[in-house]
């Protein structure tokens, strides 16, 4: 069911864990599965993300997805980090069945609930930048628009 890439990046997942003082975290959620993924960044002053780490409450697609994404973002802009869509994190799986197509959209939408976090931080507006959809807010889950 799943390509080899997805269960290597499952049972070996990279990047994982969280950084100490972050330029950047973002949290989203998906409230049919209840998987959670956060990412954190550091981002130097060029607009590079130096480092990404992630942490994934949820299945292992979520789990491979999350770890794939990380790797496409690290070293790059956050130009070019926009451009890491759930198309491209499934591509770079070899694929992924169509029931857990919705894992990679989680994938997605933390590197933008990141770079969200640091456009706010930083009082800047990152173009192509979109606000997510699942964002998570830890202590008022009322608040989640899905
Ligand atoms: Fe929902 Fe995978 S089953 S993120």
């Amino acid at each position: 069911m799943y390509t080899k890439k997805v269960m290597d990046h499952f049972t070996n997942p990279r990047n994982m864990g969280e950084i100490e003082n972050p330029s950047a975290v973002g949290t989203v959620g998906n409230a049919k599965c209840g998987d959670i993924m956060r990412m954190y960044m550091d981002i130097d002053d060029n607009g590079v993300i130096r480092d990404v780490k992630f942490k994934t409450f949820g299945c292992g697609a979520a789990v491979a997805t999350s770890s794939i994404a990380t790797e496409l973002v690290k070293g790059k802009t956050i130009e070019e980090a926009l451009k890491v869509t759930n198309k491209a994190v499934v591509d770079a799986l070899d694929g992924l069945p169509p029931v857990k197509v919705h894992c990679s959209l989680l994938a997605e939408e933390a590197i933008h609930a990141a770079l969200w976090d640091y456009a706010e931080k930083n009082g800047i507006k990152i173009e192509g930048l979109r606000k997510p959809k699942s964002d998570v807010h830890e202590h008022d889950e009322d608040e989640q628009t899905y």
